[in-house]
């Protein structure tokens, strides 16, 4: 098994040139298929909300639901980096309380960082948690929590003062003391301004190959998630159909009384089962 990996080995990564690769975990069965392929960190997304708890998008989310899920990713994978991502409205109401929010997913939930999203708007925040030694990981351009105010899931920055902002943004988050920043749908030619502009590794999802690491939705690299798929995601393989399939036979096998068979059933012997008759 190959050594836990810290936020110190992540930026380290940048400095070697070593991409990263991240993934999201719900639970604890994939969480441990995920460590055990050797994804370098796993992010417990807000997409929990998306993906998992049915939510039209991951405003309804709460800490209560990330800790749940972050816990059973931590049994699952317990030599993993896994980082917590903070839910709507658990870190914008007050410094104090994004603290104490970000307490929990470490204290509660056994993450080593967490995730919040946001720009200039968010680095006070970014930099007290810091202080109060909670590793925060930033996260820009489109920011799902706020895609209303963004006029919807769209890239950003594709013009001159937006891709300004997000360079400024990027700049200014590092400053605060983030250790990595996802860039989520930006141009790969801005993602790559602002990967060589800071020291800390971008993680990029929907931002092009200059990124220092990759994230995506497991369930969407696998294949799972057929309500709606974006121009950037890669599907290594298509498990919807597999399921369904694996399902339909299940259910046509019980119907016709095909399954459970004698090689998937439990036996006593005739002598036993006549004795039993016999009592009855
Ligand atoms: O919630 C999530 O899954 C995310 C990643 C896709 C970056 O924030």
């Amino acid at each position: 098994m190959p050594k836990k990996l810290t936020v110190a080995d992540i930026r380290a990564m940048k400095t070697r040139a070593e991409k990263i690769s991240v993934l999201t975990a719900y639970d604890a069965s994939f969480a441990r298929l995920l460590a055990q392929s050797g994804i370098d960190m796993l992010l417990v997304g807000d997409s929990l909300g998306n993906v998992v708890l049915g939510y039209d998008s991951t405003v309804p989310v709460t800490m209560e639901e990330m800790l749940h899920h972050a816990k059973a990713v931590r049994r699952g994978a317990p030599e993993s980096l896994i980082v917590g991502d903070m839910p709507f409205m658990s870190y914008q109401v007050s410094i104090p309380e994004a603290i104490a929010n970000g307490g929990r997913f470490m204290k509660e939930a056994g993450c080593d960082a967490v995730k919040l999203e946001g720009g200039v708007e968010v680095c006070d925040t970014v930099r007290a948690m810091t202080l109060a030694g909670i590793p925060v990981m930033g996260h820009i351009g489109l920011t799902p929590q706020t895609a209303g105010i963004l006029g919807g899931y769209k890239v950003q920055g594709k013009d001159l003062e937006s891709a300004r902002r997000q360079v400024a943004a990027a700049k200014t988050l590092t400053e605060a003391g983030a250790f990595a920043l996802v860039l989520e749908c930006v141009p790969a030619g801005l993602a790559k301004v602002i990967t060589d502009a800071i020291a800390i590794p971008t993680i990029g999802i929907g931002a092009g190959s200059g990124c220092d690491g990759q994230v995506l939705v497991t369930h969407d690299l696998l294949g799972m998630f057929d309500k709606f798929i974006p121009k950037f995601v890669k599907s290594y393989c298509q498990l919807a159909p597999q399921i369904k399939e694996a399902v339909r036979a299940y259910h046509q096998e019980v119907k016709a009384g095909a399954y459970p068979d004698p090689e998937h059933s439990f036996a006593i012997s005739d002598s036993l089962v006549a004795e039993l008759l016999r009592e009855d």
